[in-house]
């Protein structure tokens, strides 16, 4: 009788495309998916680390799943990603019905690891490797739409900033190799994907012998024009004129940068090892709107970072002002174990001014991508249709190349057609349009 498995994801992009390597991993030895948790012999929750929140949303989740062993004690448990790094044996002395902890580089050996439970009662395999890419590997894309798919084309980082713990649950950078990157595009091309966005924690940073990051898009773009090709995520400090002078050649590279600020203060941006200042991001912006005038903008802010004064997190807000970003992620500094910044700054921010910030910079937000929106209403953009929308049948999804979700009234269209709407409406998420011809 064949065994199933569930995998339930947390995190970022990244992890969600490591889930689909890890699919794949099990499906070529015999194993099959299901979609549903009660029927599944083996279940996975593929983890995150990157907030306290998030692993305590995992923790319980955990709960239920660990639950779910009463009823069915053969079923197997197994935490992967960056919780299994982060904890490792700890994971499963304080969760006894946990059986399995797999970390970010050692996927390829779930297999083993799972006949390993015949003889043995658990098993655990955290180490970090400094090569693997699972380049080899073709993901099996789990994606809710047939239009759009995550390439991951580098692993790990090693920026180190100060409050980050992912150089620590996803190890040293490596870029994997062009030829199976622009191999697996193309193969997703071939398959009727309209989309694809380049995944890494620092794409910038990419380098695999003399290709580099600028180099590997053009690549991408060149495969097909009708093949639409975004990145994330950007460090501000790696982000080159040769970059955005590739980007403004091809069309097909979407206009939209995430480029993460995290904070408009220079002594918080130092303390937070940044590597960047003020300047140097200003500098990158207007760089921006010089090749790629229509380029849309988005970023992630920390706030109450260790020491941020009332003045430093104003001046956050002064820079989100000035750069009218359309879209943002928004956080609470949260300590994660072992960082530098847990190692030598107090967290020092209360929660409840931490909260007040963090509720006043998401409305601040708001407001900037309302008028960012607003600014849209009677343009027109070449839309590429994902399918139906949530709220309505007759209403269609898609999204324009500055990554904004556009809702249209459905005619003959089909995910993965390009066409043209002129927008109407908006709120401050979504744009309202019309077809024309
Ligand atoms: N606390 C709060 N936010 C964090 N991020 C990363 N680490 C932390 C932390 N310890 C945010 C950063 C990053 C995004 C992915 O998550 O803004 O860009
Ligand atoms: Fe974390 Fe900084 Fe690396 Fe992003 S660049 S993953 S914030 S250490």
């Amino acid at each position: 009788m064949y065994k199933t498995f569930f995998i339930e994801t947390y995190g970022c992009q990244m992890n969600f495309a490591d889930s689909e390597i890890v699919h794949s991993i099990l499906v070529n030895v015999g194993y099959v998916p299901t979609m549903e948790i009660r029927k599944a012999d083996f279940v996975f929750i593929n983890t995150c680390s990157i907030r306290d929140h998030a692993e305590q949303r995992v923790l319980n989740r955990l709960q239920e799943v660990q639950s779910l062993k009463k009823k069915r004690p053969h079923l197997i448990i197994g935490i992967l990603g960056c919780m299994a790094e982060r904890l490792q044996k700890q994971l499963i002395e304080k969760n006894k019905n946990v059986d399995l902890v797999v970390g970010p580089d050692a996927y390829r050996r779930l297999p083993e690891m799972l006949n390993s439970l015949s003889t043995q009662d658990k098993a655990i395999d955290t180490l970090l490797s400094t090569e693997e890419t699972y380049s080899d590997i073709e993901p099996i894309r789990l994606s809710s739409n047939r239009v759009s798919a995550f390439i991951a084309i580098m692993r790990g980082c090693e920026n180190y900033c100060a409050y980050c713990v992912v150089p620590y649950t996803r190890g040293r950078e490596r870029s994997r190799e062009a030829r199976t990157i622009i191999h697996e595009a193309q193969v997703l091309f071939d398959q009727g994907y309209r989309e694809v966005t380049l995944l890494g924690q620092n794409v910038n940073s990419y380098r695999c012998d003399t290709v580099d990051f600028a180099d590997l898009l053009a690549l991408t773009a060149q495969i097909n024009p009708l093949l639409r090709v975004r990145f994330a995520t950007s460090h501000p400090k790696d982000l080159s004129d040769k970059l955005l002078e590739t980007m403004a050649q091809y069309p097909n590279i979407c206009r939209s940068i995430h480029l993460p600020i995290q904070s408009g203060s220079d002594t918080i941006l130092q303390k937070m090892n940044r590597k960047y200042t003020l300047a140097w991001y200003k500098d990158r912006i207007a760089a921006i709107r010089r090749y790629l005038p229509d380029c849309s903008l988005s970023t992630d802010i920390i706030v109450g970072f260790c020491d941020e004064t009332e003045q430093d997190y104003k001046d956050t807000l002064s820079l989100m002002q000035e750069v009218g970003y359309a879209s943002a992620f928004m956080f609470k500094y949260s300590e994660r174990p072992d960082t530098y910044a847990a190692k030598h700054y107090a967290d020092n921010i209360p929660e409840d001014v931490k909260s007040q910030r963090l509720a006043h910079v998401i409305d601040f937000q708001q407001q900037s991508s309302l008028l960012s929106n607003q600014r849209d209403i009677g343009q027109t953009f070449e839309v590429l249709v994902e399918g139906v929308s949530k709220r309505s049948t007759t209403q269609y999804i898609g999204r324009n190349s500055q990554n904004k979700v556009v809702i249209f009234s459905h005619t003959d269209e089909k995910p993965g057609d390009y066409i043209y709407v002129r927008i109407t409406d908006c709120s401050a998420v979504t744009l309202f349009g019309q077809r024309i011809e």
